[in-house]
This record gives structure tokens, sequence and C-alpha cells, in this order.
């Protein structure tokens, strides 16, 4: 069992509930992210869909608009399946799709059949075996089929992170895990509550990102990784953030590698911008993405120390990093480098007197990191 069902069945909780009053601002978000990977939404028109870990649902209806044919759910949690039950019960649609919904993991579903999409999204970028299952899902593409997968890196994860790491100081003296709840509800609700866009509550996304064990997950799946695991009968059709350009002659049809390559490097040089949403892209040379990769690797290695042991040394180790994650944001971004900034002085005022006054104001409403990135693989046509 992976960390989240693990966390999830423990505590009882299935914290991915979405505020869709607004189905048509659901509805049009899901098209946009979908338009992103390079599938528009009529592409989905009487499909077979394989949906996994689907949670309560709320995606899912987004496929019943979409008017596919059929749609498969494999989802291990109990309560995510009584909810997406009655979800999908009180939606009435003029044509709906045949469901089959299958109570059960990735692992222990063992069908032979093939699908046009199978969408797997929020959970594989942080388990052990994300490569051994993405590979098996690859396997079930049908003909010209796609696969979208989320994925993390140390980036993307960086602000989140530290929004863990200061909550886990506040916290370190409440054993009691609703008292935990509350206490991170509290120091962040002043700058979420009004963020536009947020379809989830601040408390389930504090269970879902501030406390959830698998965030700090030993094993984090990347686009490099999913880049590195596909061979030449596969492309990648897109990602969520959008950043590969792709120059190539689409007369070149035997350039897997030097596309691939290509790929990777883009990767490398523009992964930094998944810090903090709503900045301007950059773009920076290999060195100093590996530079930058390096520390954040550091903080992240000694952030999740802290969060086990809580010893002010471990913090020391971060201040040191991050000062280093300073100097190399100063000729790239300002908002990050006033975020970073931030968290120096907060460390420093934590070591010195023992607290954090002013909790509450740590974060601003920005402080927001890309978290996860989707990617989409399509099987290349057998004629
Ligand atoms: C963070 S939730 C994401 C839910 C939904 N896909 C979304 O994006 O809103 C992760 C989901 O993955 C499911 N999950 C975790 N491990 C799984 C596995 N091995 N096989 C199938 N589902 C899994 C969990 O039960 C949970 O519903």
């Amino acid at each position: 069992m992976n960390k989240f069902l693990n966390y999830y069945k423990e505590q009882n909780i299935l914290p991915i509930k979405q505020n869709i009053s607004n189905m048509e601002n659901h509805l049009r978000k899901r098209e946009n992210l979908y338009r992103q990977l390079g599938i528009p939404a009529i592409a989905f028109k009487d499909k077979n869909i394989l949906e996994v870990g689907a949670g309560s649902g709320y995606n899912t209806l987004a496929f019943f608009h979409f008017e596919c044919k059929k749609i498969t759910i494999v989802e291990p949690n109990k309560n995510g399946i009584k909810e997406m039950k009655q979800l999908f019960e009180n939606t009435k649609l003029f044509k709906m799709p045949e469901i089959d919904i299958q109570n059960k993991t990735i692992e222990e579903f063992n069908d032979n059949n093939k699908y046009d999409f199978i969408i797997a999204e929020g959970f594989l970028h942080s388990i052990d075996n994300a490569k051994d299952i993405i590979l098996n899902l690859l396997d079930k593409l049908d003909n010209g089929g796609i696969l979208v997968v989320t994925c993390m890196d140390y980036c993307s994860m960086f602000i989140e992170q530290m929004k863990r790491l200061v909550s886990s100081i506040i916290i370190s003296n409440i054993s009691d895990y609703n008292e935990k709840v509350k206490k991170c509800t509290e120091i962040f609700e002043g700058t979420m509550k009004n963020l536009k866009n947020m379809s989830r509550s601040i408390e389930d996304w504090v269970k879902d990102d501030i406390l959830n064990p698998a965030f700090n997950n030993d094993i984090i799946f990347t686009i490099k990784d999913v880049i590195e695991l596909i061979n030449n009968d596969y492309y990648i059709l897109g990602t969520s953030q959008n950043i590969f350009t792709d120059f190539s002659w689409y007369k070149d049809i035997d350039n897997f590698k030097e596309l691939s390559n290509n790929y990777l490097k883009q990767y490398l040089m523009k992964r930094h911008n998944f810090i903090m949403y709503g900045q301007e892209e950059t773009i920076i040379n290999l060195n100093k993405s590996n530079k930058i990769y390096n520390i954040l690797t550091n903080i992240r290695n000694f952030s999740k120390q802290y969060e086990e042991n809580n010893e002010n040394e471990i913090l020391e180790n971060i201040l040191k990093f991050l000062e280093d994650l300073l100097i190399e944001f100063k000729d790239i971004n300002n908002n990050i480098y006033e975020f970073i900034e931030r968290i120096i002085n907060c460390l420093k005022e934590f070591l010195e007197t023992g607290k954090i006054s002013n909790y509450k104001n740590i974060f601003k409403s920005g402080d927001i990191g890309r978290t996860q990135q989707y990617i989409s693989i399509q099987k290349k046509y057998r004629f």
C-alpha cells in the first residue's frame, strides 16, 4: 500500500472535494487542461476511457459531458467510491456513458482490454512503483491511444515544501491530527480564502498538501523520468503547463532520439519556472539549472528530515542552502527572490527567539507553486 492510500485510510479521509457549484467553470477548466495537453475535448467523444485514482469522481464528470462511450474507473478508496456513485446518480445528462467502477488499486486490476485514453491524475508522481504502473498503463493503450499522468519535481514542490516546513515548526508541539489541521488552516486561510479558481477548501488542501506524507516520498516522478521512460513507440504529445516547443520538420519521422534529447534539454532549462505560479517564463543555461536543482535537492532532503526530527541544527542547514538559492535567483525573478528572503527571515527569527511572530502573515497570496505537471503520451499508430 502506498503512502497516499495509507494516509487516507489511517485518517479516514479523502480530502479532494471540489466545489463544482459552477459546473460550466469546472468543465471549462478540464477542457483547458486537455487543450494544453494536445487533446481537444471533442477527441473524447465516443471513446473508451480508463480513469485510475479518480478519487470522488469530480474530474470524471467532464468525460460524461465530452460524451465518451464508456468509462472504467479504478479507485481503491471506499469513501471515494461512495461519493462518486452519489455524484454520478445526481448527474442527469441526455446521453450517459457506460460506467464500470472497480474498487481496487491499479496493481490489483488486471483486465485485457485496450483503452483510447487512460487518465491517472494526482498520485503517480509520489509513489514508489510509478515507473512500473506507467509501463503497464502504456501497454493498455489501444492503437493511437493517449495516457495522461502527473509529475512533480523539486522546483515545482519548493514553495509547498517551505509551507510544510514553516507549518511543521509551528505545529511541532501538537500531536492531535485535527488540531494540526486547525492550526495549519489558521496559518494559510488569510492568504488563501480569496484565491480565484481555488476549487478545494483550505482544510482539504492542508490535509492533502501540508500534512500528507506522500509529499515526502523518496521517489518523485518527474517529466525527465517520463521522457527517459518512453521508447520510439510513443510521442510526448503535450504538457500542462505547456513547456515544449517543437521545431522539428514533420517529415522527419526517424528523429525520436533527437526529439527526446531536445525535450529533455528544454525541460532542464525551463523547470525553474515551476517554482512559482503566474511568473513570466525565463530560460537558463544547463549549468545554472543543475546548480539550482542541487540546492533544491538539499533543501528538500533537510526539510524532510526536519519534519521528522524538529531539530534546530537541520534548520541551520536549510538556511545555508536558502541563502545560496537567493543568490541564484537575484538575476532571474524578483518574486521568487523575495519569497526566499521571507523564509530566510522567518527561520532566522525562529532560531534566534524560538518563535515565529506574526505567523499568519508569512505567506502571501501569490506564493503558489506549479506543484503538479501533467504530461500526455501518445502511442504511435500501427498501420
Ligand atoms: C490526490 S487523489 C487525486 C484524485 C483525482 N484523480 C484528482 O486529481 O482530483 C489520489 C487518488 O489516487 C488514488 N490512488 C492512490 N494509489 C492508487 C493505486 N495504486 N491505484 C489506484 N488508485 C490509487 C487514491 O485513492 C486517490 O483517490
